[in-house]
């Protein structure tokens, strides 16, 4: 995308000229050369505008926290069910006391030991964040971001910022500028470009509001890192297991929503990579034959071995098999691609690993609908 340069701002090349000054125009700033766009970022912040910025983990789309307008806002341009409660953004961990109260010595280590960074607790709210926040919870998730321009942001602005991830609900989070731009255009005044994301996967959510830490989403940040520093803590059933969860509603309100969505068909295959690429190889086939564009999500080590089986698949390389964090660094960027490319069938073997893998396969999961084929060796 080609942007254009006015008055030190970066207007997107295929902003409609006609539309500046009526319609919202959506700007993206490169956060590094204009100086002027993080005052002017933490002006529409002051104001009770939205501004979507960089974190290590995805792309926010953030609005004072303290202020229900600007959550009706987020809530709006998301296109997200307001009973889904945002998440409060920090630059400093004393701020934790302006929002939350009867937190716990447990609550308190686990945040001098991962904040800043992709941690996100659950603890009692105080009167002063409104309902519209919390999505009508009495407790408040806070997180203090470790990527410098959301500090400086929220600096910034003197304001604490409430920011879900800035896709439109039911899209990949965005991990990129662009992304934002896909999914955002014409619904808030400024995207802040701070390139692409590190991590490429959502915090991990850890509920310390209850009698044991419990952690409500998986992500970067994983089990045994957590146990390390308060010796247990327990997973949410609901975000844990291979299969479909029935009958059990998961304890963060947005676990229970379908994300990450693809529109074509994601089916995961599990067992030996082997077993797993002789399978996605048999099922490309099928489906190519019965004229159906096909994607197969596929480590870098695979790439030769499927270009030469099955040439006319699209290959989208999410990373390498032993590294966990360039998979959850790509995946979100290759799911968006899949619409893009308008694939109708996709495969993609499974990362379990107990750590990284594990925060992966939940989002992977999802966006799968659970659909998940254990591939069995034959002479089982
Ligand atoms: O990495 C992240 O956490 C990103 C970046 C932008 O910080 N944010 C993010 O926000 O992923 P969002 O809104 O997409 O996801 C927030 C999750 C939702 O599943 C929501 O239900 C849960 O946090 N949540 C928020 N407040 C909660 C609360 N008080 N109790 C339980 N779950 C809560
Ligand atoms: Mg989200």
């Amino acid at each position: 995308m080609k942007n254009e340069v006015q008055n030190g701002i970066l207007y997107p090349s295929d902003f409609p000229a006609t539309q500046k000054g009526s319609k919202m125009k959506t700007v993206i700033s490169d956060i590094y050369t204009n100086q002027e766009a993080l005052r002017e970022a933490g002006r529409i912040i002051r104001e009770g505008g939205l501004v979507a910025f960089p974190t290590e983990t995805v792309y926010g789309l953030g609005g004072d926290a303290l202020n229900p307008e600007a959550s009706g806002k987020i809530y709006a341009a998301k296109g997200r069910p307001s009973d889904n409660p945002l998440i409060v953004h920090i630059c400093e961990i004393a701020q934790v006391d302006e929002i939350a109260c009867d937190i716990s010595d447990q609550a308190r280590k686990l945040m001098a030991r991962f904040m800043p960074g992709p941690l996100t607790v659950i603890l009692k709210k105080k009167d002063c964040v409104p309902k519209s926040t919390t999505g009508g919870l009495d407790t408040v998730a806070v997180r203090m971001p470790s990527h410098p321009v959301a500090s400086a942001l929220i600096r910034e602005s003197g304001r604490l910022i409430a920011a879900p991830s800035a896709n439109l609900s039911g899209r990949p989070s965005p991990t990129t500028a662009a992304h934002v731009y896909e999914d955002m255009k014409g619904r808030i005044p400024l995207i802040l470009d701070g390139g692409n994301v590190d991590i490429g996967i959502e915090s991990t959510i850890v509920d310390m509001t209850g009698p044991q830490p419990m952690i409500l989403r998986p992500g970067y940040i994983t089990p045994d890192m957590i146990r390390e520093v308060l010796g247990d803590v327990t997973i949410d059933p609901a975000v844990s297991g291979k299969e479909k969860p029935v009958n059990i509603v998961a304890k963060a309100p947005g676990m229970k929503y379908r994300h990450y969505a693809p529109k074509g068909r994601l089916t995961l295959l599990d067992g030996a990579p082997e077993k797993v690429r002789a399978e996605i190889v048999r099922l490309s086939m099928e489906r190519l034959s019965a004229k159906t564009s096909v994607g197969i999500l596929c480590t870098a080590e695979d790439e030769t071995f499927y270009r030469t089986q099955v040439p006319e698949a699209v290959l989208l390389t999410i990373g390498h098999r032993n590294q966990p964090e360039t998979v959850a660094a790509r995946l979100y960027d290759t799911l968006r691609k899949c619409d893009e490319l308008e694939l109708e069938a996709m495969y993609c073997e499974c990362f379990f690993d107990q750590g990284l893998g594990d925060s992966i396969m939940n989002r992977l999961l999802k966006a799968a609908g659970y659909e998940r084929i254990e591939v069995k060796d034959c002479d089982d």
